[in-house]
């Protein structure tokens, strides 16, 4: 299996990452790899101040990889002084230096991958499978915005006008824009929101999530390493609270977050109360991710691309599968197959190679998903519970059958599938209880009938639909990636939209 992973890949866009060492040296160089990082604010002055917390392996608490130092409400103070600094520089950089710095941080990043992937699977838990597709994202991202940055910014437009009169359009930097990301993909979604704000002439405030600050302060510092100026990217690690002081300052030019649903309002609630420039929000929030299955799907195909949604990286992604629609004509033997599949999982370190499934992040996310499986438990039918290893955070994959859509009322992160069924006739009502929810992030539709694909598709305000396949993994610049309503703003990460919600534009009109 992991072996198609380490040919050399390229993505519609172009880019190649090219893993070509056999897979007994990987293995190798991954188990030599140990850890002992102290991540502290990057701010050009500031000393780290507060005390030193350990930062322990969610798949062995046991196991130390290093600490972090929180940022304080002075240090945000601090970094925005110090990135308005930079700010006034980086933005009259050619494009190209900020192009060319993009892609120095991808090659940076493709030497020492073996490294990040290793890291990623000791701080977040990922399988060597998710670090390496991680690590791959993270290069495309940056490669890809350096490619859309030239092709977006590099001279303005010449609007047409009478004679006499030349009118540009040119596209700047916002200003000082803060990114705000989770732990889920500590290195590709924190890397691609800082690298397209970058691309598009600002100054960064990179916050990662609290659970994941080392790989996060790992790929700052080699973004400096690729000729990034310390004044043009900070680092401000710390929890909620770090974020909401961000998000409330004055100086604040534009906000990119990934993250919940919750902390996204409470985001822009809080930009809605400032009394100064209107601040945009990027938001890419969570889901309650359905895939629809009717009586003509092929059935393995079915019961491979559930359980890759569903349970690989834990079910730990924006993108995966939540509510399983199975047509009650074949819903019975679908079932056993999707349990059967579900059951050759192997759970366990996520650095062994032969690991499908690795660790939840947290207690608290593990104390979450355990809490809705015995409360589902009171009121629904649990089909299958895995087993779990006695060390570390794990929840087993589950699968629970409900008896209406409706039972499901919150997105559940993690390895727990719902199954509602469903009669041929009521397929309208199908669509309109997965319209209700309010979210728009996946869907996955598994039918040979053309218009049941076509209406289901047209019918829902899904971001990104996966016909007859698995629902994770958009590749950058191939399936760029996002929702809509509750699960988000737009534009798509990926996608060449992107990049322009990052700058804003300016038209000179000269009479010439
Ligand atoms: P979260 O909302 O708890 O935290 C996300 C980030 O926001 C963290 O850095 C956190 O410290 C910060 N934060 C928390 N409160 C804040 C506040 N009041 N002001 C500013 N910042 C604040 O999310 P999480 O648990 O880290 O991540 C999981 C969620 O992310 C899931 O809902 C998942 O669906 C979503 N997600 C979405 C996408 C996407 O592309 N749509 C991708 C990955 C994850
Ligand atoms: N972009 C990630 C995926 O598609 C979240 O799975």
């Amino acid at each position: 299996r992991p072996l198609q992973i380490y040919g050399a890949r390229k993505n519609s866009a172009g880019f190649e990452f090219g893993h070509r060492e056999s897979l007994a040296q990987l293995v190798k160089d991954l188990s030599a790899a140990s850890f002992d990082i102290a991540a502290v604010p990057l701010v050009p002055g500031v000393a780290p101040a507060g005390e030193a917390q350990p930062v322990l392996a969610p798949a062995d608490r046991s196991r130390r990889i290093g600490t972090v130092v929180n940022a304080t409400a002075a240090d945000v103070d601090k970094a925005f002084i110090a990135a308005r600094k930079g700010f006034a520089t980086w933005s009259r950089e050619p494009v190209e230096t900020r192009a060319a710095s993009l892609e120095r941080m991808a090659d940076l990043l493709e030497a020492d991958r073996i490294r990040f992937v290793a890291l990623l699977s000791a701080e977040a838990g990922k399988t060597l499978d998710d670090g390496i597709a991680e690590v791959r994202e993270a290069i495309d991202f940056c490669r890809y915005y350096a490619a859309e940055a030239r092709r977006l910014f590099a001279a303005p437009e010449a609007m047409p006008g009478p004679t006499g009169e030349d009118n540009r359009l040119l596209w700047r930097g916002r200003g000082v824009f803060a990114c705000i990301s989770p732990w889920n993909f500590p290195l590709a979604i924190f890397l691609g929101q800082v690298s397209a704000a970058l691309a598009a002439g600002n100054a960064v405030l990179a916050k990662p999530a609290p659970q994941t600050p080392l790989v996060a302060y790992e790929a700052v510092r080699l973004f400096h390493r690729a000729g990034v100026p310390a004044d043009v990217l900070c680092l401000l690690p710390g929890a909620g609270e770090v974020g909401a002081a961000i998000a409330a300052h004055p100086k604040l030019g534009g906000l990119a977050f990934t993250g919940s649903t919750a902390t996204a309002q409470a985001i822009n609630r809080s930009l809605a109360a400032k009394n100064g420039p209107i601040v945009p929000l990027i938001a890419e929030t969570g889901g309650i991710n359905a895939m629809i299955v009717d009586a003509t799907a092929l059935g393995e195909q079915v019961a491979d691309d559930v359980v890759m949604s569903a349970f690989r990286s834990a079910g730990q992604r924006c993108s995966a599968l939540r509510i399983l629609y199975l047509q009650e004509d074949i819903a019975d033997g679908m079932l056993e197959m999707i349990e059967g599949a579900a059951r050759e999982l192997t759970l366990g370190d996520p650095a062994r190679i032969t690991t499908d499934v690795g660790p939840v992040i947290d207690e608290k996310q593990q104390a979450m998903l355990t809490g809705h499986i015995e409360d589902m438990r009171k009121s629904q039918k649990v089909r299958y519970a895995g087993t779990v290893p006695n060390t570390g955070v794990f929840v087993a994959p589950h699968i629970i059958e409900l008896d209406r859509p409706e039972a499901l009322t919150k997105e559940v992160f993690g390895p727990v599938l719902h199954v509602v069924r469903w009669k041929a006739k009521d397929l309208p009502k199908v669509v309109e209880a997965i319209g209700a929810t309010g979210y728009g992030l996946t869907l996955g539709v598994h039918s040979r009938i053309e218009a049941t694909v076509r209406t289901v598709a047209e019918t829902l305000d899904a971001g990104n639909v996966y016909v007859n396949r698995n629902m994770i993994g958009a590749v950058v610049g191939t399936q760029p990636f996002g929702g809509s309503g509750l699960s988000g703003t737009g534009f798509k990460a990926g996608g060449p939209a992107y990049l322009m919600r990052f700058a804003q534009e300016q038209v000179v009109s000269v009479n010439t």
